[in-house]
């Protein structure tokens, strides 16, 4: 495969990838790019090239499908193509369309000029990926659009479409329509007019300033994201590009690169980039299953979560009808609603244009009767099942053949709601994550009948309104609670063993959460989890194991709410103080149990609460709840905040060694029999540690 195509247009050559989907910079690519501009330079009859992407890709930089293969490495590599390029001997325009990202637009800011449609996409995403711009970005960016902006756009990865860049010198000409025609009409002038080949690499940057910008940008990043590394070295090879000789600064931003390349960093990040896109394909779902339409969308409860899942749909233009049993309900569903948009918009992030229009998308009611146009139907109501029953009969009465209806239960079990419907099979589950309107996570519950377009419907629409979505099966958490109550346990557990609260929530934060688990119960509210308890107590009292946080609350003592949880917290305050009060209660605790505390490392902490994780999941990967071992990292990562440098429980697991996570394992098991208890080895896991072969 050559991965581009040659053709002569009225003297110029065309170059045009063709490596789908995004025209990334294969082998193959850059190799045939090298010999098609050779083949022009040595042809009389061309006097220009042009090269040149697809509508939707000029190209998605450097082919992240040879990361980890030999042909990353093999000449000629990007920077040696650019180099060609600033060296031709025939004017070379870049015709850009679509994305023109990382080492594409590396590639075309060595071309002498360039041309964009001015919905193209610009940008240096690599730090996204742990990366940096590593073919020359930080050198050149800086000298077209400024240091100030190059910096934000390398460290940031944002993307900029190119009529906002039209005033910078990366761009020549930005055009409306036919961009390949206006590239070659572009090469035809700079022939008839004999204009220079400009090389970006030759324009001056002016250290004027440079220090105080650079300075700034430094210590935002210094307080920014824990436990990235790549933002900073972005930021060290854009000093590069002031400070030292152009090929100096190049050849420090290869130093830089090739570290970041072989750093866990970047392996994470890249984990987490191929784990996102596999977890919306379905093996037994066709991708080419035709989708039902969803134009119109029902919500039943305006509580919590039922405001939050509107707004993502008000938000991408779908109308949306909010059904409650009382008008007032309604009213401050809606209110809340309006709230949220307007808060939005005093922090600049959507005009009041919007607001009025996304508010004027969502109707209300009182009768299901108006659920009979809806296309999907989403209940967010009591989380009871009786409740739930009278809804889906309801629902099932009314709403037309072929919609879509949909539960937000979190604990439920999905197949029973279908059943309480004459068609289980148009019934699936639509787990979002509070708040709704922020959090990226939708689990999506694939129940035993659920119809396999509904599955891939659902997913398209889960993508489209912004989030990541997963597909588990039908169990008791789903994939993410079932492994959060492991957790939470693991903390207890190391609680009890000697370790403080506030000791585990730092050493979990020091790992790369921003807050711990009791921070995070602090903030959420104990009081709902102790409602469930104390109905599980009710309803089987031999079965039920007390726990610390039963006499945390029995205290009054419900999170920052009432200003006192596992912390104390001064009025109007949310940082946690460490309270004696606390430590009384763990200590009483203990002591009524005959154990005698001792000294727990901080890595012990991580190792319990993170293997608790990683043993979970193997399970739910045996039971087949979850379909891959990367899909259960994508709901970690973006529901329950496992620090992205870490690519997700699974991926650090195997990162460790799945060896040493297994020993761990069986060491805490031998500590007691309740350790033994909590700590039983998930087949799997022992099964993959002990062939070395990687959880999929
Ligand atoms: N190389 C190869 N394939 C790529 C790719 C790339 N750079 N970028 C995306 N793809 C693939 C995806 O894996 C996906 O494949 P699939 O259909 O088999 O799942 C397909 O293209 C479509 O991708 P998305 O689902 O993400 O589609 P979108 O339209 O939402 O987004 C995109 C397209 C904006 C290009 C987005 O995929 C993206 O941000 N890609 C990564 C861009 C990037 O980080 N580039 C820098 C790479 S590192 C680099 O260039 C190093 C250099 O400095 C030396
Ligand atoms: P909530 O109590 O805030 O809201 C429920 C709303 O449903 C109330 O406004 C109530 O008036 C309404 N309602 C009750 N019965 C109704 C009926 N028969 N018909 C119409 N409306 C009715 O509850 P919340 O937190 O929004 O939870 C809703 C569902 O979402 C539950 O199933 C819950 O398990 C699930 N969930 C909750 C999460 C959370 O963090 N709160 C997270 C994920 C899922």
């Amino acid at each position: 495969m050559s991965h581009a195509t040659y053709e002569i247009k009225d003297r110029v050559a065309l170059i045009t990838f063709q490596n789908p989907p995004v025209n990334g910079m294969s082998y193959a690519l850059r190799k045939n790019l090298v010999v098609f501009v050779d083949q022009a330079e040595a042809d009389s009859g061309v006097d220009a090239i042009v090269i040149t992407g697809s509508a939707r890709a000029f190209s998605g930089g450097a082919d992240v499908t040879e990361f980890g293969t030999p042909k990353v490495l093999q000449q000629p590599i990007l920077r040696v193509v650019i180099e060609v390029l600033e060296n031709v001997t025939k004017p070379v325009v870049a015709a850009i369309d679509g994305v023109c990202l990382g080492g594409g637009l590396e590639l075309a800011l060595g071309a002498h000029y360039r041309v964009a449609a001015a919905h193209a996409q610009i940008g240096l995403p690599e730090v996204k990926l742990g990366l940096l711009p590593g073919a020359g970005g930080t050198q050149r960016l800086p000298r077209v659009v400024g240091l100030e902006k190059a910096l934000h756009m390398i460290t940031t990865g944002q993307v900029i479409k190119a009529k906002a860049l039209a005033d910078t010198a990366l761009l020549d000409k930005v055009v409306e329509t036919d961009v390949v025609g206006a590239a070659i009409a572009f090469a035809k002038e700079v022939v008839a007019q004999n204009l220079p080949l400009k090389r970006v690499r030759d324009i001056e940057i002016s250290p004027e300033g440079a220090n105080e910008i650079l300075q700034a940008a430094r210590e935002k990043l210094e307080n920014g994201k824990k436990g990235q590394i790549a933002p900073l070295k972005c930021l060290d090879a854009v000093q590069a590009s002031v400070f030292m000789p152009f090929d100096d600064g190049l050849k420090f931003e290869r130093e830089l690169f090739l570290q970041l390349m072989s750093s866990p960093e970047s392996a994470a990040m890249r984990h987490i980039f191929s784990a996102e896109r596999a977890a919306t394909k379905i093996p037994d779902v066709p991708a080419d299953t035709l989708l039902r339409k969803v134009e119109k969308v029902g919500v039943i409860g305006a509580g919590t979560m039922g405001g939050g899942i509107s707004m993502n749909f008000l938000n991408v233009g779908i109308p949306v009808v909010l059904l409650e049993q009382k008008q007032d309900a309604l009213d401050r569903g809606v209110a809340t609603i309006r709230r949220n948009y307007e808060n939005t918009m005093k922090k600049g992030r959507i005009t009041a244009e919007q607001v009025e229009e996304r508010m004027a998308l969502l109707s209300t009611t009182l009768s299901y009767d108006d659920f009979a146009d809806v296309d999907l139907a989403i209940e967010a109501v009591f989380e009871n099942m009786d409740v739930k029953k009278a809804v889906f009969s309801e629902l099932d009465r009314v709403m037309k053949k072929g919609a879509i209806l949909a539960s937000n239960t979190s604990t439920l079990d999905l197949n029973v709601i279908a059943g309480f419907t004459s068609r289980p099979e148009d019934v699936i589950g639509l787990h979002f994550f509070s708040p709704a309107n922020v959090m990226k996570l939708l689990e999506i519950v694939r129940g035993e009948k659920t119809a396999k377009d509904v599955l891939a419907t659902s997913i398209a629409l889960g993508k489209k309104i912004g989030k990541k979505p997963v597909v588990s099966g039908v169990c008791d958490g789903f994939i993410g609670n079932r492994m959060l109550y492991a957790y939470r346990d693991a903390a207890d557990n190391a609680m009890l063993a000697g370790a403080s609260p506030s000791q585990i929530d730092k050493a979990l934060e020091n790992f790369g959460f921003a807050m711990g688990p009791y921070r995070v119960a602090d903030l959420a509210g104990l009081d709902i989890g102790w409602a469930v308890r104390k109905r599980r107590a009710e309803a089987n009292p031999d079965a039920y194991v007390p726990v610390v946080a039963d006499r945390i609350c029995e205290a009054g003592r419900f999170g920052q709410k009432t200003g006192a949880g596992w912390y104390k917290y001064e009025a109007g305050n949310r940082t946690p103080i460490v309270d004696p009060v606390v430590e009384n209660i763990v200590k009483e605790f203990r002591e009524a149990r005959g154990i005698t505390p001792r000294v727990v490392s901080d890595q012990e902490i991580v190792n319990r609460c993170i293997f608790a994780l990683v043993n979970e999941g193997a399970k739910i990967l045996e039971e087949g709840i979850a379909l891959r071992a990367s899909d259960i990292d994508i709901v970690y990562l973006n529901g329950y905040g496992f620090p992205a440098h870490r690519g997700g429980p699974m991926h650090y697991a195997q990162q460790v060694g799945l060896f040493n996570v297994v020993r761990a394992i069986k060491r805490f098991a031998a500590a007691s029999e309740a350790e033994a208890r909590f700590w039983k080895l998930a087949p799997l896991l022992e099964k993959h540690a002990e062939s070395n072969e990687p959880l999929k």
